[in-house]
């Protein structure tokens, strides 16, 4: 066994170096503990509409047998007229993390080691942000620049980022989420665009909570040549199960990314679920509504409770919890079968990220954090 162990800590010559030496991305837990609330992965606590769920049990037939359509030509005809623009102007993935990946595959040249050599190596992020940009800059070899945002989670300005030095206004990618995840923070379309505007390489505006927000910077992406806007249907839309996304952008880029993308990428009953989404928004503004009251109520219970909670735009809150560390609180709520998440990350240690459930399921996190607080 002691040499078998041995044997796997060296180094495989059939696995490329860098694949050995990856840290992989880790997602969040899906447990198969009966009667346990699940708030740690922001998936909508909403099912889909009655008529998306009847159009993909419509299509489970013999049609299974055949491939899907491989431009997601309906979906894009659709999302073209939703959002006012050309079916040239999006790709749909298999999720937007898919996108992503395609992104720094398109867009950033590998580098030796790493490093920072030439502009056209860089994949540049804020930190705290969606965990998965590191790990597909180093699947690239690609070189990393994380700069972190300010104290309260705000996206500092230009002359700020200037003055700072750190951040690269050459850099062949940058990925901006927002709102900011695991903060919840929203950003102006206005200081989004002073960052777009001052950058030389690809933006990526990775706007998978933006339906939760007060605005979105989507029209950045039909003026802004450079610019991409990425979307999902997996928290707003409750379709996590079918993995779709896509992104906005610029007709070139999008040619660029559709030359490198797997022939069919986007599975059929997944395309099928989200043209019928588009058919039923109704359904989900409605959701949109009582998710954002949910959250609202819950950040004023918990404050009440000496909860420090950040003012969220999105399907989750961040908060600061009393008395114990935030990793005991973690294990705390986890034997009264809630879970939710915590990131051991320095800027985020001290919270919990929070999924904004339904009211039965706040209400049963609030019964927790009182029996954790008062027992
Ligand atoms: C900021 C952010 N972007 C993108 C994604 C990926 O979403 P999808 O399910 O479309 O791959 C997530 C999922 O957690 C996310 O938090």
């Amino acid at each position: 066994m002691l040499a078998y162990c041995r044997r796997m800590a060296k180094k495989n010559p059939l696995i490329r170096p860098l694949v050995h030496d990856l840290h992989a991305y880790v997602p969040g837990e899906q447990p198969k503990i009966k009667g346990l609330i699940k708030l740690n992965t922001n998936e909508n606590p909403y099912p889909p509409s009655p008529k998306v769920l009847a159009a993909v049990k419509a299509a489970v037939d013999g049609r299974l047998r055949l491939y899907p359509n491989p431009t997601a030509e309906t979906l894009r005809a659709k999302l073209a007229k939703l959002h006012g623009c050309q079916p040239e102007n999006l790709i749909i993935g298999n999720g937007s993390d898919e996108l992503l990946a395609l992104a720094v595959r398109c867009f950033v040249e590998p580098s030796p080691k790493s490093k920072i050599l030439s502009p056209r190596t860089v994949v540049q992020y804020f930190t705290p942000s969606y965990s998965l940009y590191p790990v597909l800059a180093d699947t690239h070899g690609a070189a990393k620049n994380a700069v972190p945002l300010k104290d309260d989670f705000s996206v500092p300005g230009v002359a700020e980022l200037r003055r700072g030095k750190q951040w690269r206004f050459d850099a062949a990618l940058t990925l901006v989420t927002t709102p900011n995840a695991p903060s919840g923070r929203g950003y102006q379309t206005v200081e989004l665009e002073k960052l777009c505007r001052a950058q030389q390489g690809v933006v990526v505006l990775d706007e998978a909570y933006v339906d939760f927000a007060k605005e979105n910077a989507l029209k950045l992406a039909l003026k802004c040549p450079h610019v991409l806007v990425a979307r999902t249907f997996s928290k707003a839309y409750s379709l996590c199960f079918q993995r779709v996304g896509y992104l906005v952008g610029h007709s070139e880029l999008i040619a660029a990314l559709d030359k490198i993308r797997d022939s069919y990428n986007v599975n059929g009953l997944g395309q099928i679920a989200a043209e019928a989404t588009l058919d039923d928004l109704k359904f989900y503004h409605a959701n949109f509504q009582k998710i954002i009251a949910t959250r609202e109520r819950l950040a004023r219970e918990l404050t009440k409770l000496g909860f420090r909670v950040l003012p969220s735009q999105t399907n989750f809150i961040l908060a600061k919890p009393p008395l114990f560390p935030a990793s005991a609180w973690l294990e705390k709520l986890r034997a009264r079968k809630i879970l939710v998440r915590w990131f051991g990350t320095p800027a985020v240690k001290d919270f919990l990220r929070i999924t904004i459930g339904t009211p039965a399921e706040a209400a049963a996190l609030v019964k927790a954090v009182r029996a954790v607080l008062f027992r």
